[in-house]
């Protein structure tokens, strides 16, 4: 059992230090958000995780879980600090670690025993030696300390079981003694532990982030050659998969990757290998491929109405991804944009969005449900695949689109059973 401190209640921040607690540890979370604290206090979560507000209710009961707003309370108590604060993008593409520093300074005047940090946040390669800097910079009273990098390797929706079932845990350390305690915390996961340099594990969490992207972005510039085929790209996908070099995972030819990872990671790492003077070329094609793949669905819709100018789109999805209400970086956004653009009228359904949606997404028609968001459109668009989709009462959304048009941003539906229906149906590489 060890005492840890958590900066930074978001969804990295909180998840850690939910499951944590739930294998026993005694773990604080700090934000300088108070109103969040004082949310967190009472039990409620800032966005929807599956499992994650019972995790908290129960460990909070159990009093291994607590919350503050001062990071000072939190280090004093702990042995082990993880910094999970946000690393937004500039608009260069640079990240920004001004949160970095301002905890990792807070960090250094707090600590009152050897203490292990651990950098949780996605970093840029050698951000370890800079929190390193700022704490030694900081701390009056010499205080020893170690810093790991300990990369988190979670997906929305999942993020629970991906914590406590991890594929592997990387720990990137200095010494013995630091890795000999991070091995000790995550002892109950009984997951594969690799062990090596900092530098070596922030660069492991960008080239898998940037890979995941690749083979999304493969997939789709696929996508594009089956429809000039007349080849369906879900086959290929599968054909692929079987071979264990490939998987079949992370091969869902759609409207492309969003989130608050994938994209800035990607960008991320393309940025530190030019400024280390390599032209990582590939990655720059990944993100043209995906940027590219959004504007998909507004052409194929055009394809089909001729001129959107006035037309009524249904569309439904508008999170990232199922199982969240995030928008970071949503393919939504942008085809709504690109539909609004050309004249027509939005009619949005998105089982737990909306309400984020609404702050960014402006002149849409938020609906109650799919079947609202249908009734007398020109075309229903499938944006985010969630399960409800799947299971739509399709006679019933026949009936009320004013054309039996479907496009299917995520191939939820099968092509020939459209066609059955009676729909003038377009899925993605299919
Ligand atoms: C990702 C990484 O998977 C995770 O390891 C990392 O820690 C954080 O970033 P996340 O962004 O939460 O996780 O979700 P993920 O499931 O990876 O999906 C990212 C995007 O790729 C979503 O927009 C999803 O729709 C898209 N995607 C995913 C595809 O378009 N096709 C696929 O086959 C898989």
């Amino acid at each position: 059992m060890k005492n840890v401190c958590i900066t930074g209640s978001g969804h990295v921040g909180l998840v850690t230090g939910a499951c944590l607690a739930e294998i026993g540890n005694r773990v604080i979370c700090v934000d300088n958000d108070t109103q969040k604290i004082e949310g967190l206090k009472k039990g409620t979560v800032p966005f929807h995780e599956p499992g994650l507000e019972e995790m908290i209710c129960k460990n909070v009961k159990d009093e291994r879980l607590s919350f503050a707003t001062s990071i000072e309370q939190g280090v004093k108590e702990s042995e082990i600090v993880f910094i999970a604060v946000n690393t937004p993008q500039k608009l260069n593409g640079e990240l920004d670690l001004t949160s970095i520093k301002q905890v990792s300074q807070k960090i250094g005047r707090a600590m009152v025993n050897y203490t292990v940090v651990v950098e949780k946040s996605t970093v840029l390669v050698k951000t370890g030696s800079l929190i390193k800097r700022i704490i030694k910079s900081n701390n009056d009273n010499n205080i020893d300390f170690d810093i790991v990098c300990n990369p988190e390797f979670l997906r929305e929706g999942s993020a629970i079981s991906d914590f406590m079932q991890p594929d592997r845990i990387v720990i990137g350390v200095e010494n013995e003694k630091a890795a000999n305690i991070m091995a000790e915390l995550y002892r109950p996961l009984n997951a594969p532990i690799i062990a090596t340099s900092v530098e070596t594990a922030e660069i492991i969490k960008y080239a898998s982030n940037s890979f995941l992207a690749l083979k999304i972005s493969y997939i789709n510039a696929i996508a594009n050659i089956c429809e000039k085929l007349g080849a369906d790209v879900t086959k290929v996908a599968e054909g692929m998969g079987y071979d264990k070099r490939i998987g079949q995972e992370f091969l869902n030819a759609g409207v492309g990757y969003g989130g608050h990872c994938l994209p800035k990671d990607v960008s991320a790492f393309a940025k530190i290998a030019s400024q280390l003077g390599c032209n990582f070329q590939l990655l720059k094609t990944v993100q043209k491929i995906n940027n590219r793949q959004r504007r998909r669905i507004a052409e194929k819709l055009s394809a089909v109405l001729q001129d959107l100018d006035g037309k009524s789109v249904g569309l439904l999805g508008l999170s990232f991804k199922p199982e969240t209400d995030d928008m970071r970086e949503a393919p939504s956004i942008d085809i709504i944009e690109q539909l609004q653009q050309k004249g027509a009228k939005i009619k949005a359904y998105d089982p737990r969005a909306i309400n984020k949606a609404r702050a960014i997404l402006h002149n849409v028609e938020y609906c109650q449900n799919p079947y609202q968001a249908a009734e007398g459109s020109d075309a229903l668009i499938i944006v985010t695949e969630w399960d409800e989709f799947k299971k739509l009462n399709l006679l019933k959304i026949k009936e009320l689109l004013k054309e039996p048009v479907i496009i299917d941003g995520r191939n939820i539906f099968d092509p020939s059973e459209m066609r059955r229906l009676g729909f003038t149906y377009q899925g993605i590489g299919r």
